[in-house]
C-alpha cells in the first residue's frame, strides 16, 4: 500500500489535523495524491459539530463504495471528530469502512492503515497527553501556516459536541511552537495563524496566549499573527495589551457570542453575560484602532423565545460585526442540550437564519464601503479565485481584497487603495509607488 487520498472536512484545526496526518504518512514512505481513483488508501478527516456534516461524510462514503466495488483492496477510513463521535458503531453503520481513527491516533495512522487491509480497525481512545508537539506537519501551500497551539475544549457549552470528540484541553509548549512557526517562516511562510477551541485559555503550565504572541511577534521573517477562536470569558488585560504593543499581531478577532440573550448564554452555559461580552468588546476597540470584528450565532436553541432572538437581531445592530457565521442550532447526541425538547420548529429557525443574515450582510456591506478611498495592506495570496487574471489577498483586518494583476510575488505586501466593495470582498487598485529612476542599462 502507498499512496493515501486524504480529504478535510470542517474547522480549520481539522485542516491543521490533515497536514500533521500527511507529514506522519509521508515519513513512513506513502505518498499523498489528489485522486481518489489513484489511491490505495482514502482517508476522511471529518466533523461532527452539527448533523448536515455527518450526512455529508455518509453521502461521501457512498461514492467510495463504488470505487470500492470496483477495486476491493481499496482501504477506507474515516478520522476526526465524527470518527470519535460515533466509534465503532460506524464501521457496523457503513459497510464500506475499514478503519474509523479519533483525533488522538494520528501518530499510529501508518500501522492502523496496514493493519486495516486486512482486517476492521477501530482506534478511538482519548489520550489527554497527546499534542504531536514532536511530529512536523507537511503543510500545504501558501503564505499562511496554521499552528494548533491547543488540542481539545475543557468548556463544556451545551449544545457542542467538540469536548466529546477531542477531549479535555491540553496545551503544547511554547518552545515547541515558537520553533513550529521559525521552520514555517524558513520554508517561505509570512503569516501564522495559532489554532485552538478556546486558544485564549492557553498555558503551557510556564507561559500563558500573551506570552506566546509576543514571542511570536518577535520573530525575523513573520509579517502577520493571527489567532481563532478566542473565548470571550477569559479576554483579559493582557491579552489585549499584547495585540495593542506587538505590530505583528493583526487588527481582528472572531469573537463567537452564540446569543445575546443572557437566558439563552446560561442556558448554552457560556459562562458570561451580554454585558460582559460587550464590554470585552468596547476593551478591545478602545485599544486597537480599526479592529475587525467577527463572531459565530446559533439560532433556535431549546427554549429561544421570539424576544430572546430580537436580542440577538439588537445586539447584532448595535454592535455591527463585519462578518458573522450564522448557523441554525443542530441537536448533537452526548450533549447536555440533547435531553432538552427542541422547542424551535425547523421551518422557524430557517426564519430566524434568514432574517440574521439579511441584517447581517447589509450591515458588512455598508462597513465595507467604508473603505471605499483608503488604502489597505494586503499580504497577496496568489491570483483570485473567479478572476485568476487579478490578485487577491488579505487586509490586515482580514477582509479579502480583490486587485488587478500586476505581478506582485505571494507573501509580499502590496498597498491598495480601495475603490469598491461587496459585502464580502474589498476591490482595489494597486498603489503605484514613485516611478523608479532609470538607469542607463550595461
Ligand atoms: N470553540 C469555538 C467554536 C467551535 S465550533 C468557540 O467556542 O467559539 C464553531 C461554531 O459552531 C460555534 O461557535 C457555534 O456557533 C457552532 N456550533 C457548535 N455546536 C453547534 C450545534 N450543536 N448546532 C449549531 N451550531 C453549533
Ligand atoms: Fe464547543 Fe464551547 Fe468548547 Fe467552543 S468553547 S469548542 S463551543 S464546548
Ligand atoms: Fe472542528 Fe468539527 Fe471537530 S468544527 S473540532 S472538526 S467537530
Amino acid at each position: 500500500m502507498k499512496r493515501v487520498f486524504l480529504e478535510t472536512y470542517g474547522c480549520q484545526m481539522n485542516v491543521a489535523d490533515s497536514e500533521l496526518m500527511a507529514g506522519v504518512l509521508e515519513r513512513a514512505g506513502f505518498t499523498l495524491t489528489g485522486r481518489p481513483e489513484d489511491a490505495d488508501a482514502i482517508v476522511l478527516n471529518t466533523c461532527a459539530i452539527r448533523e448536515h456534516a455527518e450526512q455529508r461524510v455518509l453521502g461521501r462514503l457512498g461514492d467510495f463504495a463504488r470505487l470500492k466495488a470496483a477495486r476491493p483492496g481499496l482501504v477506507v477510513g474515516v478520522a476526526g471528530c465524527m470518527a470519535q463521535h460515533l466509534r465503532a458503531k460506524l464501521l457496523d453503520q457503513s459497510r464500506v469502512l475499514d478503519l474509523v481513527v479519533g483525533p488522538d491516533g494520528y501518530r499510529h495512522l501508518p500501522e492502523l492503515l496496514r493493519r486495516a487491509a486486512d482486517e476492521p480497525v477501530a482506534h478511538v481512545r482519548l489520550d489527554r497527553d497527546e499534542t504531536y508537539g514532536d511530529l512536523e506537519p507537511r503543510r500545504g501551500d501558501g503564505v499562511r501556516a496554521w499552528v494548533t497551539i491547543q488540542r481539545g475544549c475543557d468548556k463544556f457549552c451545551t449544545y457542542c459536541v467538540v469536548p466529546y470528540t477531542r477531549g479535555r484541553e491540553r496545551s503544547l509548549p511554547l518552545a515547541d511552537l515558537v520553533r513550529q512557526v521559525r521552520e514555517a517562516v524558513a520554508r517561505g511562510f509570512r503569516e501564522v495563524v495559532f489554532l485552538g477551541q478556546t486558544v485564549n485559555s492557553y498555558h503551557d503550565g510556564t507561559h500563558d496566549f500573551a506570552d506566546l504572541l509576543r514571542a511570536a511577534n518577535a520573530l525575523e521573517g513573520l509579517l502577520r499573527i493571527r489567532y481563532t477562536s478566542p473565548h470571550p470569558a477569559d479576554v483579559g488585560e493582557r491579552l489585549i495589551a499584547a495585540m495593542a504593543e506587538c505590530p505583528r499581531v493583526c487588527p481582528q478577532v472572531h469573537l463567537p457570542l452564540q446569543s445575546a440573550s443572557d437566558r439563552v448564554l446560561e442556558a448554552m452555559r457560556r459562562t458570561y453575560t451580554l454585558d460582559h461580552y460587550r464590554g470585552v468588546v468596547k476593551r478591545l476597540r478602545d485599544a486597537i484602532p480599526g479592529l475587525g470584528l467577527s463572531t459565530d450565532i446559533i439560532v433556535g436553541f431549546p427554549g429561544e423565545t421570539e424576544e430572546d432572538f430580537e436580542r440577538t437581531c439588537d445586539y447584532m445592530a448595535e454592535v455591527r460585526y463585519d462578518s458573522a457565521f450564522l448557523f441554525k442550532y443542530s441537536a448533537r447526541p452526548d450533549t447536555r442540550a440533547h435531553r432538552l425538547p427542541e422547542t424551535v420548529s425547523e421551518e422557524e429557525k430557517g426564519r430566524r437564519l434568514t432574517r440574521l443574515i439579511d441584517q447581517q450582510q447589509a450591515i458588512s456591506a455598508e462597513i465595507n464601503a467604508e473603505w471605499i478611498g483608503r488604502e489597505v495592506e494586503v499580504l497577496v495570496e496568489g491570483p483570485a479565485r473567479r478572476t485568476p487574471e487579478q490578485l487577491t489577498g488579505k487586509s490586515p483586518q482580514f477582509k479579502t481584497v480583490v486587485f488587478p494583476g500586476d505581478g506582485t510575488r505571494p507573501g509580499t505586501l502590496r498597498r491598495v487603495r480601495v475603490v469598491g466593495a461587496t459585502s464580502q470582498t474589498l476591490l482595489g487598485a494597486a498603489v503605484v509607488a514613485a516611478a523608479p529612476r532609470l538607469l542607463p542599462i550595461g
